[in-house]
């Protein structure tokens, strides 16, 4: 949800953090700050809003040789869980003594007591957050050795955390650990970089060492020494990121929102490529790690996730069902771990996730390895934790996604599915030939995408005749249905337009109340089996005045001429028509959101990594 950053090397550390925190304010930003060590005197500066603000702030209160000298520092950017995002709860927090500082992801479940307990000692509290309680537990345990402080301190916390910590009285040094919140630390040349994601870390070194859960490292220039909470130490393999800086940048294009879509086919070639065999008219997929005999076995599918990657997984459910002939379920992950699911050791339970470190999505893995099932991830963010929780799994080859409304992710997500969904089904219904032929299906995918992108100019157009509106209704049937929850769920992130999905024959059960003169329909009525009935849904919304934008198969007149507007998608297999129709989709919301002056990559309220429940 946050993001923390910290350096101590050779560098000017404010402007190493400043920087690192711009590369991780997708993750929060409605406040942050920044603290260095200033000739063994620990300086703070804090701003509520944008990164962009906490920089001004700096360079106006601080002098200017100090962004020279420091080279050391901690720093993070903000979502708020505890208390509103002013300047005096944004990190870092100090302890009572003033010499120790904190940034701190994650939640502290038992903050009222610990705080409490200081309190009674004669702490004094200035933010209403759990971090700051867990600054002064730190001071208080400190008796002269800042890591066995930080243990100390950890041993007696509930909850979840990836902190970094400084003191002044310890100035060669930075701790930081982790539990349910990922720190990954930079192994420069001469100097280190902590983070709680590897994007601040790309513009020094690609060499990374991911923590585990209850790792704690000393971390200084020259070495990173990691131990467990016990303090016995602990060996972890330093790996190597797989993409550059250049992947983190919006390489010319407005928005990264903008940047993912238009990356897409070559994102999908990257998912797809050598993962398809046609010879057996199969997928290979060996991070599954699973047997034609155990995947014969499974009894069910059950796919879990948030937000859009909960959307890609009915996706996938249509497919397990329709090409695997394999009941398939999907759950919201929220839900999974509290309505006791009948899990057991026939089910096969995928959970999506873009980055991995969902709290609820990890939650349902837990759950799901617990009652026994077969448990495996599709993951974008290599290394992640629910990537590495359920140690088999698929990852997506997206590329890093930085836009909080996630694009390329879910595209990626359903090619991704339905390459499982290929495998199994040549395990139970699918002949060679059918194997093959759908294998072709999926191989046209980004051919298929981007030929919707060509439509660009079209779509802004059309989309700047829709952007007064402030509601909208998306419909579709089939797999075209969870494309329509897609849809509505894009605009409303990103326009803050009030959207909503609904089969297309939901809509006369209640929402069809709602529609006046002009409300906007958008209507997924590609050429499909179900099409003639959301061509009749269309015209019961006509007739009530609706205005209706329609995502079409080329060359189907039938269907444009039910229309106010049509973007086009080419013609191609019900299942894989879903990922063309949702581009079509994210460049209508996203233009939409252009011509009424959103921050589109920034949505108000949101983050990109939701790593509390
Ligand atoms: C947040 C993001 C969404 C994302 C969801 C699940 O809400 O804003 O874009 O779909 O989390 O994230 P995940 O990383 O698990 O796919």
């Amino acid at each position: 949800m946050c993001g923390i950053v910290g350096y101590i090397g050779k560098a000017d550390a404010p402007s190493v953090l400043i920087n690192g925190l711009r590369r991780l304010e997708y993750r929060g930003y409605d406040s942050a700050g920044v603290a260095v060590l200033d000739e063994g005197r620990l300086v703070i500066a804090k701003a509520p809003g944008k990164v962009a603000a906490l920089n001004e702030r700096a360079r106006a209160d601080w002098p200017a040789e100090r962004f020279s000298k420091s080279t050391m520092g901690i720093a993070h950017t903000r979502w708020a869980t505890h208390g509103p995002p002013t300047e005096v709860n944004a990190h870092p927090h100090l302890d009572q003594s003033g010499d120790v500082a904190l940034v701190h992801n994650g939640i502290i479940e038992n903050y009222r007591s610990l705080r409490a307990r200081m309190e009674s000692k004669g702490h004094h509290f200035y933010s209403e957050t759990d971090t700051e309680v867990l600054a002064h537990l730190i001071g208080d345990c400190d008796k002269g050795d800042l890591f066995q402080a930080v243990c100390d301190a950890l041993h007696q916390v509930e909850g979840t955390f990836g902190i970094a910590v400084l003191s002044a009285r310890e100035p060669e040094k930075i701790i930081t650990a982790r539990r349910g919140s990922p720190i990954v630390i930079g192994v420069g040349d001469g100097e280190t970089i902590i983070a709680s994601d590897a994007a601040a870390i790309l513009a020094h070194t690609q060499r990374v060492i991911y923590l585990d859960d209850n790792d704690i490292a000393i971390v200084t220039a020259e070495s990173i020494d990691i131990r467990d909470l016990n303090n016995i130490p602990v060996t972890r393999e330093i790996a190597e990121l797989a993409y550059d800086a250049a992947a983190a940048e919006k390489g010319g294009f407005e928005h990264f929102m903008l940047k993912e879509i238009h990356e897409q086919p070559d994102a999908l070639s990257n998912a797809i490529r050598g993962r398809l065999d046609f010879n057996l008219g199969s997928s290979v997929l060996a991070g599954m790690g699973t047997s034609p005999r155990e995947l014969a076995e499974l009894g069910r599918v059950v796919l879990v996730g948030c937000g859009t990657s909960l959307h890609a997984g009915l996706v996938g459910e249509y497919a397990f069902e329709d090409l695997a002939d394999i009941e398939a379920e999907v759950q919201q992950a929220a839900e999974f771990r509290y309505r006791n699911p009948i899990i057991g050791s026939r089910d096969l339970v995928v959970a999506i996730t873009q980055s991995g470190e969902t709290a609820d999505t990890l939650a349902a893995v837990r759950e799901a390895n617990q009652k026994g099932a077969f448990v495996m991830s599709l993951c974008n963010v290599v290394g992640s934790t629910i990537a590495r929780e359920t140690g088999r799994g698929v990852y997506l080859h997206a590329g890093p996604e930085i836009s909080v409304a996630s694009t390329k992710a879910f595209t990626c997500q359903v090619a991704v599915l339905l390459m499982m969904a290929l495998k199994l089904g040549r395990g139970r219904r699918f002949s060679r030939e059918d194997g093959r032929n759908f294998a072709r299906e999926i191989e046209s995918i980004p051919a298929l995408v981007a030929k919707v992108l060509l439509q660009n100019e079209r779509i802004s157009e059309i989309a700047a005749s829709y952007a007064h509106n402030e509601h909208a209704f998306f419909i579709g049937r089939g797999p075209m249905y969870p494309v329509a929850l897609e849809g509505a769920l894009k605009l409303k992130e990103i326009s803050y337009i009030h959207a909503e999905g609904y089969h297309a024959a939901e809509l006369k059960h209640g929402p069809i109340a709602l529609l006046v003169e002009g409300t906007p329909i958008i209507a997924l009525a590609c050429d499909i089996p179900g099409k003639d009935k959301t061509l009749g849904n269309i015209e019961e919304c006509r007739a009530r005045g609706a205005r209706i934008l329609g995502i079409v198969t080329e060359g189907d007149l039938e269907a444009a001429e039910c229309m106010d507007d049509y973007i086009t998608i080419p013609r191609c297999h019900p299942l894989v028509a879903t990922v063309p129709a949702v581009v079509a989709l994210q460049l209508f919301s996203y233009h939409v959101a252009r011509h009424r002056g959103c921050e589109i990559d920034q949505p108000r309220n949101l983050a990109k990594s939701v790593t509390v429940e």
